[in-house]
């Protein structure tokens, strides 16, 4: 498009897709929260579990959370912002990284938009986000943890929500 000048770019998305084995230990131990704590999601309107979890920048202390449905619909509240909320009422507002996990097949499961200008609010710099799949039939049966070569998708909340509304705060 001609009218975009040189400071009107739009970034460059930049997200990859990386087995669990491959990752930094922190970023394994981020996603084994999100794990855990999706067998906790209270789910008995969709019946599908998600577990998120945000390493805080301050000292590296991990908030977990899972979704948590009412029979409302509407005051349903998605695993990220249950993490978030967790973390900022601990005194936590910074974050290092940020896990997603949930299992549907043959995609993974991003932050619903709703999240990602949630967790946006608390990323004035970009923040990496892995997100994994992992199937419920692993936690039903034997509560067996992500596998070296499952596949986690890269990604961070600038990609995730690109040109976002962030105002008031800086
Ligand atoms: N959900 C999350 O927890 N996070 C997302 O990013 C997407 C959706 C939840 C909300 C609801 O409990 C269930 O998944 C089905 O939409």
């Amino acid at each position: 498009m001609t009218h975009l000048t040189k400071n009107f770019a739009r970034p460059e998305k930049n997200e990859e897709v990386a087995t669990f084995g491959s990752l930094d230990p922190s970023i394994q131990e981020l996603l084994t929260a999100a794990f855990q704590v999706r067998q906790r999601a209270y789910v008995p309107y969709s019946g599908f579990k998600v577990g998120a979890a945000f390493r805080a920048k301050v000292d590296g202390q991990i908030f977990a959370g899972c979704n948590v449905e009412n029979a409302a619909f509407t005051p349903c509240s998605c695993a990220e912002r249950t993490a978030i909320a967790k973390a900022v009422s601990e005194g936590a507002t910074e974050f290092s990284a940020g896990a997603v996990l949930a299992y549907e097949p043959d995609v993974f499961t991003t932050p619903c938009g709703v999240c990602r200008q949630f967790i946006r609010e608390f990323a004035n710099a970009d923040i990496p986000i892995y997100v994994a799949q992992a199937i419920d039939a692993r936690i039903a049966e034997k509560q067996e943890l992500l596998q070296s070569d499952d596949p986690v998708l890269c990604t961070s909340i600038f990609n995730l929500l690109p040109s976002s509304f962030h105002t008031y705060r800086k």
